[in-house]
Protein backbone atom coordinates (compact mmCIF):
# COMPACT_ATOMS: atom_id res chain seq x y z
CA UNK A 1 0.00 0.00 0.00
CA UNK A 2 0.99 3.98 -1.15
CA UNK A 3 4.40 3.07 -2.08
CA UNK A 4 6.52 4.96 -4.51
CA UNK A 5 4.71 5.82 -7.71
CA UNK A 6 6.16 6.20 -10.75
CA UNK A 7 4.82 7.51 -14.35
CA UNK A 8 5.89 5.82 -17.57
CA UNK A 9 4.19 7.99 -20.76
CA UNK A 10 4.55 6.19 -24.31
CA UNK A 11 5.12 8.83 -27.15
CA UNK A 12 7.95 7.10 -28.99
CA UNK A 13 5.33 6.03 -31.98
CA UNK A 14 5.31 6.73 -35.56
CA UNK A 15 1.57 8.18 -35.55
CA UNK A 16 1.26 7.70 -39.35
CA UNK A 17 -2.02 6.79 -38.99
CA UNK A 18 -2.52 10.55 -38.53
CA UNK A 19 -0.71 11.82 -41.83
CA UNK A 20 1.22 14.48 -40.30
CA UNK A 21 4.49 15.75 -40.16
CA UNK A 22 3.87 16.63 -36.75
CA UNK A 23 4.64 14.20 -34.16
CA UNK A 24 1.23 12.51 -33.09
CA UNK A 25 1.44 13.37 -29.62
CA UNK A 26 1.84 17.08 -30.03
CA UNK A 27 -1.41 17.54 -32.05
CA UNK A 28 -3.59 19.53 -29.67
CA UNK A 29 -7.04 18.75 -28.29
CA UNK A 30 -8.51 21.94 -27.10
CA UNK A 31 -5.36 24.14 -27.60
CA UNK A 32 -3.16 21.66 -25.32
CA UNK A 33 -0.85 18.98 -27.06
CA UNK A 34 -1.59 15.51 -26.12
CA UNK A 35 0.88 14.55 -23.95
CA UNK A 36 0.33 17.85 -22.20
CA UNK A 37 -3.03 16.67 -21.30
CA UNK A 38 -1.57 13.28 -20.33
CA UNK A 39 1.32 14.65 -18.11
CA UNK A 40 -0.80 17.52 -16.39
CA UNK A 41 -3.43 14.20 -15.24
CA UNK A 42 -0.88 12.26 -13.87
CA UNK A 43 0.90 15.41 -12.35
CA UNK A 44 -1.38 15.44 -8.48
CA UNK A 45 -0.89 11.38 -8.51
CA UNK A 46 3.12 11.28 -7.42
CA UNK A 47 5.98 13.49 -7.18
CA UNK A 48 7.87 11.42 -9.10
CA UNK A 49 8.62 13.32 -12.69
CA UNK A 50 6.84 11.21 -15.42
CA UNK A 51 9.69 9.70 -17.63
CA UNK A 52 8.33 9.62 -21.20
CA UNK A 53 9.27 7.40 -23.91
CA UNK A 54 10.16 9.30 -27.08
CA UNK A 55 11.81 8.34 -30.92
CA UNK A 56 9.82 9.63 -33.69
CA UNK A 57 10.36 13.69 -33.38
CA UNK A 58 11.65 12.95 -30.06
CA UNK A 59 13.78 16.46 -30.18
CA UNK A 60 10.44 18.46 -30.73
CA UNK A 61 8.65 16.27 -28.48
CA UNK A 62 11.12 16.69 -25.66
CA UNK A 63 11.50 20.26 -26.34
CA UNK A 64 7.88 20.79 -26.32
CA UNK A 65 7.36 18.92 -22.56
CA UNK A 66 10.46 20.60 -20.94
CA UNK A 67 10.95 19.99 -17.37
CA UNK A 68 7.87 18.31 -16.75
CA UNK A 69 9.46 15.28 -17.60
CA UNK A 70 12.50 13.21 -17.81
CA UNK A 71 12.94 11.41 -21.32
CA UNK A 72 14.06 8.17 -22.23
CA UNK A 73 14.83 7.50 -26.19
CA UNK A 74 13.73 4.87 -28.40
CA UNK A 75 15.67 4.54 -31.35
CA UNK A 76 13.40 2.05 -33.52
CA UNK A 77 9.79 1.43 -32.96
CA UNK A 78 9.81 -2.24 -31.96
CA UNK A 79 6.39 -2.11 -30.31
CA UNK A 80 4.73 -0.63 -27.13
CA UNK A 81 6.52 -3.73 -24.72
CA UNK A 82 9.84 -2.37 -26.28
CA UNK A 83 9.10 1.36 -25.57
CA UNK A 84 8.79 0.05 -21.81
CA UNK A 85 12.25 -2.05 -21.83
CA UNK A 86 13.77 1.47 -23.02
CA UNK A 87 13.07 2.80 -19.30
CA UNK A 88 14.53 -0.09 -17.60
CA UNK A 89 17.80 1.76 -16.68
CA UNK A 90 15.75 4.01 -15.10
CA UNK A 91 13.04 2.13 -13.62
CA UNK A 92 13.99 -1.43 -12.66
CA UNK A 93 15.45 -1.10 -9.38
CA UNK A 94 12.95 1.49 -8.27
CA UNK A 95 10.59 -0.47 -5.52
CA UNK A 96 6.77 0.33 -6.00
CA UNK A 97 4.40 0.64 -8.78
CA UNK A 98 4.55 2.18 -11.85
CA UNK A 99 1.69 3.94 -14.13
CA UNK A 100 2.11 3.46 -17.29
CA UNK A 101 0.15 5.23 -20.33
CA UNK A 102 0.05 6.36 -23.99
CA UNK A 103 0.89 10.44 -24.97
CA UNK A 104 -2.15 9.66 -27.81
CA UNK A 105 -5.09 9.81 -24.87
CA UNK A 106 -5.33 12.79 -23.52
CA UNK A 107 -8.87 12.40 -22.40
CA UNK A 108 -8.72 10.65 -18.68
CA UNK A 109 -9.24 12.47 -15.69
CA UNK A 110 -6.91 13.00 -12.95
CA UNK A 111 -9.38 11.65 -10.52
CA UNK A 112 -9.88 8.93 -12.80
CA UNK A 113 -6.44 7.88 -12.81
CA UNK A 114 -5.70 8.07 -9.06
CA UNK A 115 -8.61 6.09 -8.35
CA UNK A 116 -7.24 3.70 -10.33
CA UNK A 117 -3.83 3.68 -9.06
CA UNK A 118 -5.18 3.07 -5.32
CA UNK A 119 -7.37 0.11 -6.38
CA UNK A 120 -4.55 -1.32 -7.59
CA UNK A 121 -2.76 -0.92 -4.57
CA UNK A 122 -5.38 -2.32 -2.54
CA UNK A 123 -5.34 -5.59 -5.11
CA UNK A 124 -2.26 -8.63 -4.84
CA UNK A 125 -2.20 -7.88 -8.10
CA UNK A 126 0.62 -7.83 -10.55
CA UNK A 127 -0.59 -5.97 -12.51
CA UNK A 128 -4.02 -4.10 -13.20
CA UNK A 129 -5.61 -2.91 -16.32
CA UNK A 130 -7.71 -0.13 -16.87
CA UNK A 131 -10.73 -1.24 -19.25
CA UNK A 132 -13.50 0.34 -20.45
CA UNK A 133 -16.95 -0.84 -22.59
CA UNK A 134 -17.00 0.18 -26.37
CA UNK A 135 -19.57 0.69 -28.43
CA UNK A 136 -17.27 0.04 -31.52
CA UNK A 137 -14.33 -1.50 -29.86
CA UNK A 138 -12.52 -1.10 -33.42
CA UNK A 139 -8.71 -0.94 -33.55
CA UNK A 140 -8.35 -1.37 -29.55
CA UNK A 141 -6.98 -4.62 -27.92
CA UNK A 142 -9.80 -6.73 -26.61
CA UNK A 143 -9.61 -7.91 -22.96
CA UNK A 144 -10.33 -11.98 -22.83
CA UNK A 145 -11.84 -13.12 -19.61
CA UNK A 146 -12.97 -16.51 -18.34
CA UNK A 147 -15.89 -17.93 -17.30
CA UNK A 148 -15.44 -16.90 -14.26
CA UNK A 149 -14.36 -13.15 -15.08
CA UNK A 150 -10.86 -13.42 -14.62
CA UNK A 151 -8.87 -11.49 -17.12
CA UNK A 152 -6.70 -13.90 -18.93
CA UNK A 153 -4.95 -12.06 -21.69
CA UNK A 154 -5.23 -9.07 -24.07
CA UNK A 155 -5.44 -9.55 -28.13
CA UNK A 156 -4.70 -7.01 -30.64
CA UNK A 157 -7.21 -5.85 -32.95
CA UNK A 158 -4.84 -7.38 -35.98
CA UNK A 159 -4.48 -10.45 -34.15
CA UNK A 160 -7.92 -10.94 -32.44
CA UNK A 161 -10.06 -13.92 -34.14
CA UNK A 162 -13.57 -13.64 -35.18
CA UNK A 163 -15.07 -13.88 -31.81
CA UNK A 164 -12.64 -12.08 -29.88
CA UNK A 165 -13.27 -9.00 -32.49
CA UNK A 166 -16.51 -9.26 -30.83
CA UNK A 167 -15.45 -8.31 -27.14
CA UNK A 168 -16.65 -5.13 -26.65
CA UNK A 169 -14.18 -4.61 -23.28
CA UNK A 170 -11.25 -2.97 -24.36
CA UNK A 171 -7.80 -1.73 -23.24
CA UNK A 172 -7.62 1.77 -22.31
CA UNK A 173 -3.27 1.40 -22.81
CA UNK A 174 -3.55 2.13 -18.93
CA UNK A 175 -1.73 -0.16 -16.80
CA UNK A 176 -0.39 -0.54 -13.38
CA UNK A 177 2.58 -3.06 -12.22
CA UNK A 178 4.50 -3.99 -10.18
CA UNK A 179 7.69 -2.42 -11.19
CA UNK A 180 10.16 -5.14 -10.46
CA UNK A 181 7.55 -7.47 -11.94
CA UNK A 182 6.83 -5.48 -15.27
CA UNK A 183 10.10 -5.68 -16.11
CA UNK A 184 10.56 -9.36 -15.63
CA UNK A 185 7.78 -10.14 -17.91
CA UNK A 186 8.84 -7.58 -20.48
CA UNK A 187 12.10 -10.09 -21.02
CA UNK A 188 9.64 -12.55 -21.86
CA UNK A 189 7.64 -10.91 -24.64
CA UNK A 190 7.94 -11.69 -28.33
CA UNK A 191 7.07 -10.40 -31.41
CA UNK A 192 5.31 -13.84 -33.09
CA UNK A 193 2.39 -11.70 -33.83
CA UNK A 194 0.57 -10.01 -36.45
CA UNK A 195 2.64 -6.55 -36.29
CA UNK A 196 5.93 -8.06 -35.72
CA UNK A 197 5.97 -5.95 -32.59
CA UNK A 198 6.91 -6.45 -28.87
CA UNK A 199 3.41 -5.86 -27.29
CA UNK A 200 3.30 -4.11 -23.73
CA UNK A 201 -0.14 -6.42 -23.35
CA UNK A 202 1.30 -9.44 -23.48
CA UNK A 203 3.03 -9.16 -20.43
CA UNK A 204 -0.02 -9.81 -18.66
CA UNK A 205 -0.07 -13.33 -20.13
CA UNK A 206 3.07 -13.85 -18.91
CA UNK A 207 2.43 -12.93 -15.89
CA UNK A 208 -0.74 -15.02 -15.03
CA UNK A 209 0.88 -18.13 -16.84
CA UNK A 210 3.70 -17.48 -13.87
CA UNK A 211 1.09 -17.89 -11.09
CA UNK A 212 0.88 -13.90 -10.54
CA UNK A 213 -2.53 -12.45 -9.90
CA UNK A 214 -3.54 -10.37 -13.00
CA UNK A 215 -6.66 -7.63 -12.39
CA UNK A 216 -8.81 -5.33 -14.56
CA UNK A 217 -10.47 -2.23 -13.47
CA UNK A 218 -13.36 -0.95 -15.61
CA UNK A 219 -14.02 2.83 -16.34
CA UNK A 220 -17.80 3.85 -16.48
CA UNK A 221 -17.01 6.80 -18.86
CA UNK A 222 -15.40 5.22 -22.57
CA UNK A 223 -14.78 8.57 -23.81
CA UNK A 224 -12.30 9.29 -21.21
CA UNK A 225 -9.89 6.30 -22.94
CA UNK A 226 -10.39 7.53 -26.36
CA UNK A 227 -7.04 6.96 -28.37
CA UNK A 228 -6.36 9.36 -31.26
CA UNK A 229 -4.56 7.34 -33.71
CA UNK A 230 -6.04 9.44 -36.88
CA UNK A 231 -7.54 12.84 -37.43
CA UNK A 232 -11.23 11.47 -37.05
CA UNK A 233 -10.78 10.34 -33.59
CA UNK A 234 -8.77 13.55 -33.29
CA UNK A 235 -11.74 15.40 -33.71
CA UNK A 236 -13.89 12.94 -31.64
CA UNK A 237 -11.54 14.17 -28.98
CA UNK A 238 -11.59 17.67 -29.40
CA UNK A 239 -15.53 17.71 -29.56
CA UNK A 240 -15.83 15.96 -26.13
CA UNK A 241 -13.07 17.92 -24.84
CA UNK A 242 -14.70 21.29 -25.81
CA UNK A 243 -18.13 20.17 -24.63
CA UNK A 244 -16.59 19.39 -21.23
CA UNK A 245 -14.77 22.81 -20.98
CA UNK A 246 -18.13 24.14 -22.04
CA UNK A 247 -19.74 22.45 -19.12
CA UNK A 248 -17.28 23.60 -16.51
CA UNK A 249 -18.00 27.01 -18.21
CA UNK A 250 -21.42 26.76 -17.76
CA UNK A 251 -21.33 25.85 -14.10
CA UNK A 252 -19.38 28.82 -13.12
CA UNK A 253 -21.82 31.39 -14.56
CA UNK A 254 -21.02 32.07 -17.97
CA UNK A 255 -23.91 31.95 -20.55
CA UNK A 256 -23.29 30.06 -23.65
CA UNK A 257 -26.07 30.48 -25.88
CA UNK A 258 -25.07 27.33 -28.30
CA UNK A 259 -22.67 25.62 -26.08
CA UNK A 260 -22.27 22.54 -28.86
CA UNK A 261 -21.14 25.27 -31.48
CA UNK A 262 -18.68 27.02 -29.09
CA UNK A 263 -15.31 26.26 -28.94
CA UNK A 264 -12.97 27.73 -26.40
CA UNK A 265 -9.50 26.39 -25.15
CA UNK A 266 -8.72 24.54 -21.88
CA UNK A 267 -6.96 27.73 -21.02
CA UNK A 268 -9.19 30.33 -21.38
CA UNK A 269 -10.49 31.86 -18.19
CA UNK A 270 -14.49 33.75 -18.87
CA UNK A 271 -16.09 35.46 -15.68
CA UNK A 272 -19.53 35.34 -14.64
CA UNK A 273 -22.15 36.76 -16.83
CA UNK A 274 -20.48 37.09 -19.83
CA UNK A 275 -22.65 36.09 -22.68
CA UNK A 276 -20.87 34.07 -25.67
CA UNK A 277 -23.16 33.54 -28.42
CA UNK A 278 -23.06 30.16 -31.10
CA UNK A 279 -20.03 30.03 -33.34
CA UNK A 280 -17.47 31.74 -31.18
CA UNK A 281 -13.90 30.41 -31.22
CA UNK A 282 -11.38 31.68 -27.89
CA UNK A 283 -7.83 30.42 -28.12
CA UNK A 284 -5.22 29.91 -26.14
CA UNK A 285 -4.46 32.11 -22.82
CA UNK A 286 -7.30 34.48 -23.29
CA UNK A 287 -8.95 35.79 -20.32
CA UNK A 288 -11.98 37.76 -20.45
CA UNK A 289 -13.74 39.10 -16.98
CA UNK A 290 -17.56 39.62 -16.17
CA UNK A 291 -20.61 41.19 -18.63
CA UNK A 292 -19.12 40.69 -21.85
CA UNK A 293 -21.11 39.95 -24.77
CA UNK A 294 -19.01 37.87 -27.67
CA UNK A 295 -21.26 37.64 -30.54
CA UNK A 296 -21.22 34.52 -33.65
CA UNK A 297 -18.32 34.40 -35.93
CA UNK A 298 -15.63 35.98 -33.07
CA UNK A 299 -12.21 34.43 -33.08
CA UNK A 300 -10.26 35.90 -30.00
CA UNK A 301 -6.68 34.49 -29.22
CA UNK A 302 -4.10 35.11 -26.61
CA UNK A 303 -6.18 38.39 -25.48
CA UNK A 304 -6.63 40.13 -22.25
CA UNK A 305 -10.15 41.39 -21.76
CA UNK A 306 -11.99 43.30 -19.09
CA UNK A 307 -15.79 43.31 -18.04
CA UNK A 308 -18.34 45.17 -20.30
CA UNK A 309 -17.18 44.95 -23.45
CA UNK A 310 -19.32 44.52 -26.50
CA UNK A 311 -17.13 42.38 -29.05
CA UNK A 312 -19.35 41.92 -32.24
CA UNK A 313 -18.45 39.33 -34.97
CA UNK A 314 -14.68 40.20 -34.60
CA UNK A 315 -11.11 39.14 -34.82
CA UNK A 316 -8.25 39.41 -32.25
CA UNK A 317 -5.37 38.42 -31.28
CA UNK A 318 -3.13 38.89 -28.61
CA UNK A 319 -4.92 42.36 -27.80
CA UNK A 320 -5.39 44.01 -24.60
CA UNK A 321 -9.04 45.47 -24.22
CA UNK A 322 -10.67 46.91 -20.58
CA UNK A 323 -13.37 47.90 -19.76
CA UNK A 324 -17.00 48.77 -21.57
CA UNK A 325 -15.15 48.65 -25.20
CA UNK A 326 -17.43 48.03 -28.17
CA UNK A 327 -15.60 46.47 -30.77
CA UNK A 328 -17.06 45.27 -34.82
CA UNK A 329 -19.44 44.08 -36.42
CA UNK A 330 -15.62 43.20 -38.79
CA UNK A 331 -12.93 44.20 -36.78
CA UNK A 332 -9.49 42.96 -37.00
CA UNK A 333 -7.62 43.80 -33.45
CA UNK A 334 -4.21 42.13 -34.34
CA UNK A 335 -1.21 41.93 -32.16
CA UNK A 336 -0.32 44.33 -29.54
CA UNK A 337 -3.39 46.18 -29.66
CA UNK A 338 -3.66 47.77 -25.99
CA UNK A 339 -7.71 49.10 -25.78
CA UNK A 340 -8.27 51.49 -23.09
CA UNK A 341 -11.70 51.86 -21.41
CA UNK A 342 -14.79 52.61 -23.41
CA UNK A 343 -13.05 53.06 -26.51
CA UNK A 344 -15.07 52.29 -29.61
CA UNK A 345 -13.62 50.12 -32.88
CA UNK A 346 -16.15 50.23 -35.78
CA UNK A 347 -16.97 47.92 -38.74
CA UNK A 348 -13.93 47.39 -41.21
CA UNK A 349 -11.03 48.62 -38.80
CA UNK A 350 -8.09 47.41 -38.56
CA UNK A 351 -5.71 47.81 -35.54
CA UNK A 352 -1.76 46.87 -35.15
CA UNK A 353 0.67 47.42 -32.32
CA UNK A 354 -1.64 50.99 -31.29
CA UNK A 355 -2.46 52.06 -28.13
CA UNK A 356 -6.09 53.74 -28.34
CA UNK A 357 -6.49 55.98 -24.48
CA UNK A 358 -10.03 56.31 -23.22
CA UNK A 359 -13.38 57.20 -25.34
CA UNK A 360 -11.32 56.98 -28.45
CA UNK A 361 -13.57 56.33 -31.51
CA UNK A 362 -12.47 55.04 -34.50
CA UNK A 363 -16.15 54.31 -36.34
CA UNK A 364 -15.41 52.70 -39.61
CA UNK A 365 -13.14 51.89 -42.39
CA UNK A 366 -9.64 52.36 -40.39
CA UNK A 367 -6.48 51.17 -40.49
CA UNK A 368 -4.15 52.41 -37.13
CA UNK A 369 -0.59 50.69 -36.98
CA UNK A 370 2.35 51.05 -35.10
CA UNK A 371 0.66 54.69 -33.31
CA UNK A 372 -0.17 56.08 -29.96
CA UNK A 373 -3.41 57.64 -29.74
CA UNK A 374 -4.79 60.03 -26.89
CA UNK A 375 -8.10 59.99 -25.13
CA UNK A 376 -11.18 61.41 -26.42
CA UNK A 377 -10.09 61.61 -29.87
CA UNK A 378 -12.39 61.06 -33.36
CA UNK A 379 -10.69 58.89 -35.84
CA UNK A 380 -12.89 59.58 -38.86
CA UNK A 381 -14.11 57.43 -41.34
CA UNK A 382 -11.26 56.64 -43.80
CA UNK A 383 -8.82 57.34 -42.26
CA UNK A 384 -4.91 55.31 -42.71
CA UNK A 385 -2.52 55.61 -40.63
CA UNK A 386 0.52 55.08 -43.20
CA UNK A 387 3.60 53.27 -41.27
CA UNK A 388 5.33 51.52 -44.09
CA UNK A 389 7.13 52.35 -46.73
CA UNK A 390 8.02 48.94 -48.06
CA UNK A 391 10.56 48.28 -45.55
CA UNK A 392 10.56 49.89 -42.38
CA UNK A 393 7.72 50.63 -40.25
CA UNK A 394 7.51 53.65 -38.48
CA UNK A 395 4.96 55.43 -35.65
CA UNK A 396 2.61 57.96 -35.52
CA UNK A 397 1.56 60.08 -32.40
CA UNK A 398 -1.84 61.41 -31.56
CA UNK A 399 -2.32 63.08 -28.81
CA UNK A 400 -5.51 63.92 -26.77
CA UNK A 401 -8.68 65.49 -27.93
CA UNK A 402 -8.15 65.04 -31.64
CA UNK A 403 -10.29 65.32 -33.93
CA UNK A 404 -9.42 63.55 -37.70
CA UNK A 405 -11.47 64.36 -40.10
CA UNK A 406 -12.52 61.74 -42.74
CA UNK A 407 -10.20 59.85 -45.23
CA UNK A 408 -7.13 61.14 -43.52
CA UNK A 409 -3.78 59.69 -44.00
CA UNK A 410 -1.21 59.97 -41.51
CA UNK A 411 2.35 59.78 -43.24
CA UNK A 412 4.13 58.57 -40.28
CA UNK A 413 6.73 59.38 -38.58
CA UNK A 414 4.77 62.39 -37.34
CA UNK A 415 3.01 63.99 -34.31
CA UNK A 416 -0.21 65.03 -33.88
CA UNK A 417 -0.14 67.01 -30.96
CA UNK A 418 -3.36 67.53 -28.53
CA UNK A 419 -6.74 69.86 -29.37
CA UNK A 420 -5.64 69.54 -33.19
CA UNK A 421 -7.86 69.18 -36.11
CA UNK A 422 -7.16 67.32 -39.79
CA UNK A 423 -9.35 68.51 -42.48
CA UNK A 424 -11.30 65.83 -43.86
CA UNK A 425 -9.58 64.41 -46.82
CA UNK A 426 -5.50 65.67 -45.58
CA UNK A 427 -2.48 64.06 -46.44
CA UNK A 428 -0.97 64.48 -43.39
CA UNK A 429 3.40 64.41 -43.32
CA UNK A 430 4.10 66.80 -41.06
CA UNK A 431 3.52 67.52 -37.16
CA UNK A 432 0.79 69.65 -36.52
CA UNK A 433 0.74 71.59 -33.08
CA UNK A 434 -0.83 72.42 -30.28
CA UNK A 435 -4.56 74.01 -31.12
CA UNK A 436 -3.98 73.78 -35.56
CA UNK A 437 -5.91 72.20 -38.20
CA UNK A 438 -3.55 70.71 -40.17
CA UNK A 439 -5.11 70.77 -44.03
CA UNK A 440 -3.06 68.82 -47.32
CA UNK A 441 -5.24 68.81 -50.33
CA UNK A 442 -5.57 71.03 -53.55
CA UNK A 443 -8.61 73.59 -53.22
CA UNK A 444 -11.62 73.17 -55.38
CA UNK A 445 -11.93 74.76 -58.24
CA UNK A 446 -15.50 74.95 -60.25
CA UNK A 447 -15.04 75.26 -64.25
CA UNK A 448 -18.65 76.89 -64.54
CA UNK A 449 -20.49 75.29 -68.01
CA UNK A 450 -18.88 72.50 -67.93
CA UNK A 451 -21.86 70.23 -69.13
CA UNK A 452 -21.85 71.02 -72.80
CA UNK A 453 -18.38 70.07 -72.42
CA UNK A 454 -19.38 66.84 -71.72
CA UNK A 455 -20.33 64.14 -74.37
CA UNK A 456 -23.67 62.31 -73.60
CA UNK A 457 -25.97 59.45 -74.63
CA UNK A 458 -28.34 59.59 -77.10
CA UNK A 459 -31.71 59.69 -75.08
C1 LIG B 1 -2.42 0.29 -27.97
C2 LIG B 1 -2.54 -1.08 -27.31
C3 LIG B 1 -4.01 -1.51 -27.39
C4 LIG B 1 -4.89 -0.47 -26.70
C5 LIG B 1 -4.65 0.93 -27.27
C6 LIG B 1 -5.34 1.94 -26.39
C7 LIG B 1 -0.44 -2.29 -27.71
C8 LIG B 1 0.26 -3.29 -28.53
N1 LIG B 1 -1.73 -2.04 -28.02
O1 LIG B 1 -2.79 0.15 -29.33
O2 LIG B 1 -4.19 -2.78 -26.73
O3 LIG B 1 -6.25 -0.83 -26.85
O4 LIG B 1 -3.24 1.25 -27.29
O5 LIG B 1 -5.27 3.24 -26.92
O6 LIG B 1 0.13 -1.76 -26.78
N2 LIG B 1 4.66 3.63 -28.91
C9 LIG B 1 6.00 3.76 -28.64
N3 LIG B 1 6.88 2.96 -29.26
C10 LIG B 1 6.51 1.96 -30.11
C11 LIG B 1 5.12 1.82 -30.39
C12 LIG B 1 4.23 2.67 -29.76
O7 LIG B 1 6.41 4.63 -27.86
O8 LIG B 1 7.38 1.23 -30.61
C13 LIG B 1 3.72 4.56 -28.26
C14 LIG B 1 2.94 5.39 -29.25
O9 LIG B 1 3.61 6.62 -29.49
C15 LIG B 1 1.62 5.60 -28.55
C16 LIG B 1 1.50 4.39 -27.64
O10 LIG B 1 2.78 3.81 -27.55
O11 LIG B 1 1.60 6.79 -27.78
C17 LIG B 1 0.51 3.36 -28.17
O12 LIG B 1 0.91 2.97 -29.47
P1 LIG B 1 -0.12 2.88 -30.67
O13 LIG B 1 0.59 2.46 -31.87
O14 LIG B 1 -0.96 4.07 -30.72
O15 LIG B 1 -0.98 1.62 -30.14
P2 LIG B 1 -2.49 1.28 -30.47
O16 LIG B 1 -2.56 0.60 -31.78
O17 LIG B 1 -3.35 2.43 -30.24
CA1 LIG C 1 -3.02 4.58 -29.88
Amino acid sequence: MNEEVNVLVLAAGHGSRMKSSVPKVLHSVAGRAMIDWVIDAVKPLTDNKPVTVIGVGAESVAKHVGDHSEFVLQTKQLGTGHAVQQAQERLADKVGVTLIMSGDTPMFRSDTLAEFVKEHQKSNNAVTVLTAMADNPTGYGRIVRADDDTVLKIVEQKDASVTERRIQEINTGVYVFDNQLLFEALAQVKNNNAQGEYYLPDTLDILRKSGHQIGAHTLQDFTESLGVNDRVALSVANRVMYSRINHELMVSGVELMDSQNTYIDADVVIGQDTVVEGGVTILGHTVIGRDNLITSGSRISNSEIGDGNVITTSHIENTIIENNVTIGPYAHLRPDTILKDNVHIGNFVEVKQAMLAKNTKAGHLTYIGNAEVGSDVNVGAGTIFVNYDGVNKYHTKVGDNVFIGSNTKIVAPVTIENETITAAGSTITKDIPMHAMGIARSRQVNKADFWERMPHKEK
